[in-house]
């Protein structure tokens, strides 16, 4: 069968996109921002998006452009009888456990878009309320379920069928409901300490593990060091351009992450709430949040929605990199290869899911079972394949390839910048990045 293309170059650059801008835009970047020095942080991470980020993300979908093949297959078609096919398999490997776990948050999500509906009770305790959602069973299985099918149901309909229709309606939707999200915000009375509080430069929260929550944030938030990238270029026909192409998708990914902070910090402090709160910002804080607000459970409802379609077309990139190495090294059908891989993480996402319940006393380096998927994703898995994928790029198959590939109908050039960075730069950042996540974990 002919290998499938992006059929516009807007539809490579709103899949990319939309694997990009995720969980991590709309829940992380925020509430990291918010506590780690504000505008002093945003310029180390802008720092780490261009310098580490961009010829990373540039390198993936060169090799997956030159190859048209999933992570596995282009490794081995580039360096045949190496192991450097190890690298596509890791990779394959991340895309299962990162998309289980996921998909049990992203479920949470869906969840409360659907409880928002009803409204909160006055007086309810949103810290217990959550507590208790995420140690229940039956809900958060049917909610994991039902994101699993609709993850499985894009993918099983095609590239361009699939992901590239779905990504057309749900971006600019995405765009949409940010904006009603902040101009919202941004018209409650006490709004503008939010945005003090978000932006104001406070050099004193700089120390190293600044850096190295920027590179790390950098890194997943474009969705590197596992393939997915080398996948959807892979599709990507030669008439467009990679490094035109690769700006799109850091700016519309900065952008989000920037604008989300707008949407959630000026009503955290209109209606007097804890913005430092951490991860619980999204599922305690901002839901306490809304309940305060005129009209607040369309709003409420806006932004888990928000939450849910920025989650599905993540998803789906994750998906699509297990299904492409099926469908290229074993000539499996697409929708059989979906459904199959789609029920597989389904049983993985499980032992996540109830950690809160059944599995609650698995503890490892003290962190239940959805932190230990995180911590091997982030701290191990994505900065070792990113690692290796530079490594690989600079000094295997050749920068002078990549930059080749990269500079095909593209008006702007890269050249020894990109040299430098991707074979110095961004291996000397990613080895201390894990090495200090290791002896912070351990
Ligand atoms: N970029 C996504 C986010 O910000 C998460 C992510 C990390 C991802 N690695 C990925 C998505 C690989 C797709 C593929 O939430």
């Amino acid at each position: 069968m002919e290998r499938e293309n992006w059929t516009s170059r807007l539809g490579f650059i709103l899949a990319a996109s939309g694997s990009a801008i995720g969980l991590g835009n709309i829940w992380r970047f925020p509430y990291i921002t918010g506590t780690n020095g504000g505008a002093a942080f945003l310029l180390i991470y802008i720092a780490a998006i261009i310098l580490i980020g961009y010829p990373v993300l540039i390198s993936e979908m060169a090799i997956g452009r030159r190859t048209a093949r999933n992570p596995i297959g282009a490794f081995k078609k580039l360096a045949p009888d190496t192991p450097w096919w190890l690298v596509g398999a890791l990779g394959v490997l991340s895309g299962f456990v990162i998309l289980s776990y996921y998909s049990v948050v992203a479920g949470w999500g869906m969840s409360y878009a659907v409880k928002s509906i009803g409204g909160f009770a006055d007086g309810t305790d949103f810290a217990a309320l959550f507590g208790s959602h995420i140690s229940s069973t039956a809900s958060p299985i049917f909610w994991h379920a039902v994101f699993m099918f609709l993850t499985v149901a894009v993918i099983g309909a095609g590239v361009v069928n699939g992901i590239q229709k779905v990504v057309k309606v749900l971006m600019p939707m995405l765009f949409l409901i940010i904006f009603l999200l902040i101009f919202r915000s941004l018209t409650l009375e006490g709004a503008l300490e939010g945005l003090i509080f978000y932006l104001k430069p406070d050099l004193s929260a700089i120390n190293l593990q600044t850096f190295v929550d920027a590179i790390s944030q950098a890194f997943f938030t474009l969705s590197l060091g596992m393939g997915a990238i080398i996948t959807y270029g892979s599709y990507l026909s030669d008439r467009d351009s990679i490094n035109e192409s690769a700006g799109f998708v850091i700016f519309f990914d900065t952008a989000v992450a920037f604008l989300a902070g707008f949407a959630i910090f000026p009503a955290v402090f209109a209606l007097g709430f804890d913005p430092a709160a951490g991860p619980g910002l999204t599922f305690i804080t901002l839901p306490a949040v809304f309940a305060k607000m005129p009209l607040g459970a369309l709003f409420s409802f806006l932004f888990f929605i928000l939450l849910t379609i920025a989650a599905l077309t993540s998803s789906i990139s994750m998906l699509e990199v297990v299904v492409a190495f099926l469908v290229d090294e074993y000539g499996w059908n697409r929708k059989k290869a979906s459904y199959f891989m789609g029920f597989l993480i389904f049983l993985v996402g499980l032992p996540p899911l109830l950690g809160y319940s059944s599995f609650s006393n698995f503890r490892f380096l003290g962190m239940d079972v959805l932190d230990t998927y995180d911590w091997f994703s982030n701290v191990i898995f994505l900065p070792t394949g990113g690692l290796l994928t530079a490594i690989f790029v600079g000094y295997y198959w050749g920068n002078t390839n990549a930059v080749e590939e990269a500079n095909k109908n593209s008006n702007f050039k890269i050249g020894s910048s990109y040299r430098f960075l991707i074979r110095y730069i961004v291996p000397a950042a990613i080895i201390i990045i894990i090495s200090l996540s290791l002896i912070n974990s351990i």
